[in-house]
């Protein structure tokens, strides 16, 4: 501790990590209690970057990690080595990492190695399979053997982790960050920068958009979904694809042999949060094999087909809001076809529910720490987790 301000360092690497703990920083930062150190790995540049500047973090260290083509390894050496550093250097009181990526686990492990207590946000999602998410739900379950206090967003986060031994002590149901970023970013008014994005008529066609970048997805799955989508394209001529393409280039080049002229699908760089917040906000339908997005979209009430086999977040499943349909062309062109031909089948999906929490989670976090190191903590902070 310094000047008696405990030292938070936040690590994180990723948009979706970025993503999900602006809010924390900027909870921390708005609390004298603390010093908020943040360290980017930066294992990923421009699409970390479009998120510190939307929410406006300049990171007190920056690994600059990121080479195209890296492999496991590569994030993971590049990482921890660069993390030994900056942990030696700062010695902070206790670091906090968020869900479930590569920065996530060599950031639990590098406190680890320094005997530095590790806080893990969003914690306890489990698919069961350690190939799938691959390699997050190994990341997810290392980072929990390592971490000293676990925030997980819901109460089936919390079984989770409590069957795999942890104290209930150690576990705080806080909600999922998620919420409370998206909150602020979504309104009627918002206009589309993009020239492109301009151009898609929300009104006169039912627009779907679309996300793939999961690593099992890579190659023939995805060659499926992008198959598969043009089915449907072709079956109804009143929909229109919008494919924000992650930057992976493994990913980008299937994309552009697939859809290149095809004049009903808008293959656009991927837009920075609040743009993308507002794009599913006015989208018919999401197909994605993304995690957050599965969040998300129960809150916007927009129906979501997941492309994956499994879901570490069977909340919005149970809610009705998402639906798994995996990567097989026949599959995601029926389940699709259903909903855009079933108008009562996709008013069922299209309710808003929140299972993810009330946008509050960060708030919960940094009373979790208050307490933790002893600080006084008002009334509201102590009330409620959920
Ligand atoms: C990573 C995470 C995944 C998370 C996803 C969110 C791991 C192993 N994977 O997967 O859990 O769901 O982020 O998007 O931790 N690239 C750029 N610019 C960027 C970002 C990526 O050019 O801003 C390209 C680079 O060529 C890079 C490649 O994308 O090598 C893959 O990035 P990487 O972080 O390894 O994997 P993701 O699929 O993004
Ligand atoms: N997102 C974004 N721009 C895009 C695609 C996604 O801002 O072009 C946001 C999305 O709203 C969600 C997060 O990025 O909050 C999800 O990131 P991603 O799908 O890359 O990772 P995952 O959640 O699967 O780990």
């Amino acid at each position: 501790m310094e000047h008696g301000r405990v030292k938070v360092m936040s690590i994180f690497g990723t948009r979706p990590e970025a993503i999900k703990m602006a809010p924390v920083v900027k909870s921390l930062a708005q609390d004298e209690s603390f010093q908020s150190i943040v360290t980017v790995t930066a294992q990923h540049r421009e699409m970390l970057d479009q998120i510190l500047e939307l929410f406006d973090i300049t990171p007190d260290h920056d690994l600059d990690i990121m080479q195209h083509g890296q492999t496991l390894t590569d994030i993971s050496v590049r990482a921890l080595r660069g993390l030994e550093t900056v942990l030696e250097s700062a010695r902070p009181d206790v670091i906090l990492v968020h869900g479930d990526t590569l920065t996530t686990f060599i950031g639990g492990l590098a406190g680890f190695f320094q005997q530095i207590p590790v806080g893990h946000v969003e914690a306890g999602l489990r698919t069961g399979d350690p190939y799938n998410p691959f390699p997050e739900e190994m990341n997810r379950r290392l980072t929990g053997t390592l971490a000293a206090m676990h925030f997980a967003p819901t109460s089936g986060a919390q079984e989770n982790l409590l069957r795999e031994g942890v104290a209930s002590d150690d576990i705080h149901v806080v909600g999922n960050t998620v919420i409370d970023a998206l909150v602020s970013q979504v309104s009627e008014a918002f206009v589309f920068d993009d020239p492109e994005l301009r151009r898609i008529d929300f009104e006169g066609s039912r627009v779907l958009l679309v996300t793939t970048h999961r690593r099992e997805n890579l190659g023939e799955p995805m060659r499926r979904i992008y198959a598969a989508l043009l089915e449907i394209l072709t079956n109804f001529p009143d929909t229109s694809v919008v494919f924000p393409m992650h930057k992976n280039p493994a990913i980008r080049e299937i994309a552009h042999q697939y859809f290149d002229g095809h004049e009903r699908v808008h293959l656009v760089e991927p837009p920075e949060y609040r743009t993308f917040a507002n794009l599913m906000a006015r989208s018919h339908l999401i197909l994605t094999d993304s995690g957050g997005i599965q969040e998300e979209a129960p809150s916007l009430g927009k129906p979501v087909l997941v492309l994956r086999d499994t879901t570490e977040r069977p909340e919005g499943i149970d809610a009705g809001t998402c639906l798994k349909v995996g990567t097989e062309i026949e599959e995601i062109v029926r389940r699709c076809s259903r909903l855009l031909a079933d108008d009562k089948a996709y008013k069922q999906m299209a309710h808003a529910v929140n299972p993810y929490g009330d946008g509050k989670a960060a708030d919960r976090i940094v009373g979790v720490l208050k307490r933790r190191f002893g600080l006084k903590s008002s009334h509201s902070e102590l009330a409620q987790e959920v």
